[in-house]
């Protein structure tokens, strides 16, 4: 089958391979044809953690994707053979940047019905991490409009994330703040539902003040941990809570104000939940099919910004490239295999 992979040979670029033929599915794994994949940041950082000169056989990265299920695992009973389903998988196995790819069923769902194959690839990582954060570690309700006149701020709303979370919240029915530092993602943060942009190449409090915003209820920081620390503890309201999702650089001081004001931190890994194959690893299944419907039902859109082609080592070292730039819109996808 192809693959696209990192090769003691190839190093440091990736590179269009052959790989042997998939065995059937064991267990609760599912045995995928990849038709469409997105890329993400941890691709990047999985890519610089590994050293080619250590690989025996070539490291497919990719955590992102949508396609048809071919085999099913004997223990397998969510899916059948020809669903069309997406999801981003564990980082501790083989990524999907492969024409056929193995996961467990417990972190896939069918894929939205409206929407294509590149469309839903750029999805579920994004997704799970929005509503995990919000919804699973923070103590926030998705449904009724609970949250109706509390205000979010994400910082870094255009972003895969971010695009996501804006959406998320304004479900649940906070005035949304988010952040953008030019025109376009200023633009984009308004599309996924903001009602506010501020610029966060900028200090944010005298922005918020103008817009008559003296402090938030709830904050999500997805895009530099240490940087917006301080200024965060300063906006975020008594009894708020801050969400992050990015490895800080140094310590944090979370003493005052934090202590002073009990704000609640609270930290998101979407891969947390494969990684320790934790007991509710089956909520990402949960998270993907509820997603999924909403997407149906016009509650939620897509954050797909850019299709680069089909799948090739030319054009992820593209996405790879375009990603590491830190400016994207949403979210890039590849789709289809060369003949
Ligand atoms: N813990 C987890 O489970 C998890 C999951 C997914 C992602 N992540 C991490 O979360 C971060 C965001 O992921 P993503 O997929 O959303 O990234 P992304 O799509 O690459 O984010 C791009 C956006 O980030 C904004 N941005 C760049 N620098 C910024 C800064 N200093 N302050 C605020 N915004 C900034 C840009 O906005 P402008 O162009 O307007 O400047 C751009 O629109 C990455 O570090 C990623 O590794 C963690």
């Amino acid at each position: 089958m192809k693959a696209v992979a990192l090769s003691r040979e190839s190093a440091p670029a990736l590179r269009d391979v052959h790989l042997p033929p998939p065995l059937p599915p064991q267990g609760r794994d599912l045995l995928i044809r990849v038709e469409a994949v997105s890329v993400n940041p941890v691709d990047g950082k999985q890519r610089a953690a590994t050293d080619p000169a250590t690989l025996e056989v070539p490291r497919v990265l990719g955590w992102d994707a949508s396609g048809v299920v071919e085999a099913i695992g004997e223990e397998a009973s969510l899916f059948a053979s020809g669903d069309e389903v997406y999801y981003a998988g564990d980082v501790t196995r083989p990524g999907c940047n492969a024409q056929y790819h193995w996961v467990d069923e417990r972190l896939v769902a069918r894929k939205p019905t409206t929407l294509d194959f590149a469309e839903a690839a750029a999805l579920p990582l994004t997704t799970l991490t929005a509503w995990e954060l919000l919804f699973q570690r923070m103590p926030l309700q998705l449904d009724d409009r609970r949250h109706a006149g509390q205000r979010l701020l994400v910082i870094g709303g255009a972003g895969g994330v971010g695009s996501m979370a804006i959406q998320l919240a304004r479900h649940a029915g906070f005035e949304v703040i988010a952040t953008a530092s030019r025109e376009s993602s200023s633009n984009w943060c308004r599309q996924m539902g903001a009602q506010h942009v501020v610029d966060h190449s900028q200090p944010l409090r005298p922005q918020l003040q103008a817009l008559g915003v003296d402090t938030v209820q709830v904050a999500l920081n997805l895009a530099d941990t240490d940087h917006y620390w301080d200024e965060l503890g300063q906006l975020l309201a008594p009894q708020g809570h801050v969400g992050l999702i990015v490895e800080p650089r140094g310590a944090l001081r979370i003493g005052d104000p934090y202590k002073a004001k009990c704000i609640g931190i609270h930290w998101e890994f979407m891969f947390a939940r494969s990684r320790f194959a934790t007991a509710d690893c089956i909520e990402q299944h949960r998270i993907l099919s509820r997603a999924a419907s909403m997407l149906d039902a016009g509650q939620l859109r897509g954050t797909l910004s850019e299709t680069l082609g089909t799948i090739n080592a030319a054009n992820l070292e593209i996405a790879h490239q375009r990603l590491a730039s830190g400016r994207t819109l949403g979210k890039l996808a590849l789709a289809g295999w060369d003949d």
